[in-house]
């Protein structure tokens, strides 16, 4: 928090005192504080009621199910800072965990970070209820419900190798996935498939702000309303899409071909036109049958296909990874002052696990927007995140997080494709998610993190595939 939101916070404190007769209301809060029993072991069935009052004397309020707590008359003379508080709250975490929107090993890594700098409740908040600051004594209780050990174990990972096929129908899958993916005959105009544009030397993106599918009317190649997301290591996401409107890669694999300004068709009906020109082809033919046995060719057998091929896109062996398994030469100083600042700026709370994201879905606009600083001019906004699938109010502006493992090689950034260079997306995030300044020096080693992401397809650098090394 900054002089000025404190100062405000000062002059809302003093005149609901004055009114109150606060200093009474306080000194009885503080009392109550202070009369608090020994701490009880960590890990016990006391510590865990004790953890759980704790929640709901000092957190409840922002971050209950019902946070309709403050007074509306002294959320006016605080200036309106309650209101901001409690809803700004109720946007950052919920004590009732929602799986819709996030995995219980996001929860757990916001709540270690509360844990580790102990600046929940807000300051204004502990000025107005002495005794609602987390204790020593708190921070221990807590860890019983939300441990350390765990928090280890989920925020970084290793990706293993995709496993390889355990049948031969399933390598059948596989080698048919891979010829469909790069096949445009899924596509009106038989010229766009599916790595025109998750290209796999480019990052699995084709680093275009927008991507462009079939020609429209005048020829040229409609866009996306979006920027394209990578395919390496997709299936990790707990949805698809920005706005997670595909549960899982085989539903996502159905999308493009039916988008008319992507592949061009635009019914249902029309899987019927794509799966009679694949049938022309004896090689797909004696593949489908390998694979599906009578099932045929159908929306069904294409994506579920195409999915088995995607699986097998995991990118293991980064820099990153191998300093984690122990070389520590595997990374730069300033690589490793990077990770160190990953941390203390929260970013991990978000980009966590073994792909850095794809856990959750985030407010984009808490208290900083990222459209005021990461959408160029002229650009009509078309996206509102996971809203424009599940229509509901709160939803909106939450997107889901990207994965930042292969992000150097992903640009442009962010679901805008506005932001070209590493360096200002991380400039961007610090600004709108990050925990404090930071200076160029911190910016220069996270990105120096983020570079050091960069994986491995069948055990070459993805960075240094060429064509041949991706085509089926
Ligand atoms: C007066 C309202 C208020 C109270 C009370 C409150 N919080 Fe928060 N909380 C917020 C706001 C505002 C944010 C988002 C801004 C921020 O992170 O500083 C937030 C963010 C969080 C987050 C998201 C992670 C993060 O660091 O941004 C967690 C976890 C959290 N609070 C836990 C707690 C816990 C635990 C308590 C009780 C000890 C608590 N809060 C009490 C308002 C509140
Ligand atoms: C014309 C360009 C284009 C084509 C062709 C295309 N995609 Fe995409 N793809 C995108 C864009 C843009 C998005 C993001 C759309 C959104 O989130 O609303 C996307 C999203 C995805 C995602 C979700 C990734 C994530 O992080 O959520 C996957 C997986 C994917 N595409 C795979 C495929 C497959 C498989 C095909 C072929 C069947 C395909 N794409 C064809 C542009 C394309
Ligand atoms: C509260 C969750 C959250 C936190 C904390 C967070 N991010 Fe993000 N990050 C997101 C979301 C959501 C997006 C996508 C935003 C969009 O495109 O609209 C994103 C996008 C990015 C991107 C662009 C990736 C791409 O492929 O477009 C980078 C790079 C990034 N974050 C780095 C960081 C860094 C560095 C930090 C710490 C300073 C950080 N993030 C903290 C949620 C978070």
């Amino acid at each position: 928090m900054d002089i000025k939101t404190l100062f405000k916070y000062a002059i809302g404190a003093g005149a609901i005192g004055a009114i109150l007769g606060g200093g009474t209301l306080g000194l009885l809060h503080l009392a109550a504080a202070m009369n608090t029993p020994p701490a009880p072991p960590a890990g016990s069935p006391e510590a865990k009621t004790q953890a759980e009052a704790t929640l709901q004397a000092k957190c409840a309020a922002c971050h209950g199910a019902s946070t309709d707590t403050y007074n509306p008359l002294l959320n006016i003379l605080s200036l309106g800072m309650m209101q901001r508080d409690v809803e700004a709250g109720q946007r950052s975490f919920s004590l009732v965990p929602d799986a819709a929107v996030r995995t219980g090993a996001v929860d757990l890594l916001k709540m270690d970070q509360v844990l580790v700098r102990r600046h929940m409740p807000p300051l204004a908040y502990r000025v107005m209820h002495p005794g609602t600051g987390l204790t020593e004594q708190d921070v221990a209780t807590l860890r019983t419900l939300y441990s350390t050990e765990a928090v280890d174990s989920v925020r970084y990972g290793i990706i293993s190798p995709a496993p390889a096929p355990a049948n031969a129908q399933d390598a059948a899958k596989i080698q048919l996935g891979k010829l469909l993916y790069n096949d445009g005959r899924l596509s009106t105009t038989n010229a766009v498939s599916c790595a025109s544009c998750h290209d796999l030397t480019k990052g699995g993106t084709d680093n275009l702000a927008k991507s462009e599918g079939v020609p429209g009317a005048d020829g040229k190649p409609q866009l996306g309303g979006v920027n394209a997301p990578t395919v390496y290591n997709a299936e990790t996401n707990i949805r698809q899409f920005w706005d997670g409107r595909a549960a899982d890669l085989k539903e996502q694999a159905g999308g493009p071909p039916l988008n008319p300004v992507e592949m061009g068709y635009a019914h249902p009906e029309d899987w019927n036109k794509i799966a009679a020109k694949l049938a022309q082809s004896p090689e797909l033919t004696v593949l489908f049958a390998a694979a599906f046995g009578d099932k045929g060719i159908t929306a069904d057998t294409i994506t579920e296909a195409i999915a088995a091929y995607e699986k097998t896109l995991r990118t293991p062996d980064s820099a990153f990874d191998r300093y984690q398994q122990g070389d520590k030469t595997a990374l730069s100083e300033s690589a490793v002052a990077g990770k160190l600042a990953f941390e203390q700026q929260g970013c991990a709370t978000c980009h966590s696990g073994p792909t850095l994201g794809g856990q959750s879905f985030e407010y984009i606009n808490t208290y900083a927007n990222l459209r005021d600083l990461a959408t160029p001019a002229n650009y009509t906004e078309s996206a509102y995140g996971l809203a424009d699938f599940t229509k509901k109010e709160a939803h909106k502006d939450m997107f889901r997080v990207p994965l930042l493992r292969n992000v150097a090689l992903t640009a442009p950034y962010f679901h805008t494709g506005s932001v070209n260079k590493l360096e200002d997306a991380v400039r961007i995030m610090i600004l709108t998610q990050g925990k404090e300044d930071a200076s160029d020096e911190t910016v220069g080693n996270i990105t120096a993190f983020l570079q050091a992401q960069t994986g491995k397809l069948n055990g070459k650098p993805i960075d240094k595939l060429a064509p041949d090394d991706v085509k089926p």
